[in-house]
């Protein structure tokens, strides 16, 4: 592919690693406001002159407008990183959600950018611990975030239609690897940084969610943009198995300084308001275009605490900033 890119959210977490990835087909954007994502994920690309970095925020259309001219394709990346912050503020999800949705729709209509690749997630499908297809949608998201996604999918959808755009929408489970800004693994981490004795571990433990590496989630978007022609394709982005808690607390205290620390859970069967504490993903839309993904959900966790560790206890790694929770309101 040769087309020029952008990237909303490319210094984050999923966007980074996308970035590492695009900067093959030739130059492009990453536009980010830095609220969780950071300058040096993106820096050595910057350096070469293959990205340029425009600081600025999604809720700024203007802005967005004059950053999107002249891109083909428009990788869609950036939200509220933690579902249960919409607790704090109700808002959250409304503008750095749907709100923010629109207005890279709205770029793309203004600015003629045709493809657009949106990152969604698995709390569309609500509370059910049955295994979901793409289809379905019978329970409607719990959570704030995950309406978010569920109707900003509906945007999507309308300017497919409305608009003539192509889309990949990606329903994505939880994505794990090195460079992570949220989620369990990295919360239990950081805990345990300053508290290397003993582990508190928000609900009992067994909940379990379908974990996917995040080589794979970039791996898995780039295939479909090649294999799935159609105006709009939904595809979930996830392994069959899934991973729970109390797997990810035992994996966190081992890879820490103090491998006898006590885990302590705290609460019932939901961590919090709005959390599903056990669901399941299918990925046969995805593999029946070909494409298997390389690790389990077991493993993605594994390889992803080990390296997580690392940037915690060794690193400089400074923990996710309480800016983006706060803002919205
Ligand atoms: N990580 C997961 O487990 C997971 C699971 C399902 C879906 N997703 C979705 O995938 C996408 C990427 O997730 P991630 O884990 O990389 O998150 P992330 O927080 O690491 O990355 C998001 C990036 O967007 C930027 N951003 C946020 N709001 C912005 C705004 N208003 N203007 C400009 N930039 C803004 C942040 O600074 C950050 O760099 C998100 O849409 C997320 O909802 C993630």
């Amino acid at each position: 592919m040769s087309e020029r890119w952008f990237v909303a959210g490319g210094a984050g977490f999923i966007g980074s690693h996308l970035v590492d990835r695009l900067v093959d087909w030739g130059p492009g954007t990453v536009y980010d406001n830095l609220s969780v994502g950071r300058r040096e994920r993106v820096a050595d690309h910057v350096e070469r002159g293959t990205v340029t970095l425009k600081v600025a925020d999604l809720l700024d259309l203007k802005q967005l407008e004059q950053a999107m001219a002249e891109h083909e394709i428009v990788f869609h990346l950036a939200a509220n990183p933690e579902a249960r912050w919409g607790l704090e503020n109700p808002r959250l999800d409304l503008e750095q959600g749907t709100i923010v949705t629109h207005n890279v729709l709205e770029a793309m209509r203004r600015t003629g950018a045709r493809r657009l690749v949106f990152a969604s997630s698995g709390t569309v499908y609500g509370d059910t611990a049955e295994p979901c297809g793409e289809e379905d949608l019978g329970h409607l998201p719990i959570s704030l975030y995950g309406a978010s996604k569920l109707a900003s999918e509906a945007l999507i959808s309308a300017y497919v239609e409305c608009f003539g755009l192509q889309a990949w929408i990606f329903r994505f489970g939880n994505v794990a690897g090195p460079r992570g800004t949220h989620g369990a693994a990295l919360d239990f981490l950081y805990r345990l940084k300053t508290n290397p004795v003993d582990l508190e571990v928000l609900g009992d433990g067994r909940q379990a969610k379908p974990y996917v590496w995040v080589a794979d989630v970039v791996d898995a978007i780039l295939f479909a943009l090649e294999h799935a022609p159609g105006p709009l394709s939904v595809l979930n982005i996830a392994p069959p198995d899934v991973t729970a808690v109390s797997r990810i607390a035992e994996l966190c205290v081992a890879a820490s300084p103090n491998p006898t620390a006590t885990i302590r859970y705290r609460g019932g069967e939901r961590g919090w308001p709005g959390d599903v504490p056990r669901s399941r993903m299918l990925g046969d839309r995805l593999a029946a275009l070909g494409y298997r993904l390389t690790r389990t959900s077991d493993e993605a966790v594994a390889a992803a605490v080990a390296a997580l560790a690392k940037e915690v206890f060794e690193g400089h790694a400074a923990p996710p900033s309480r800016a983006q929770r706060e803002r919205g309101s």
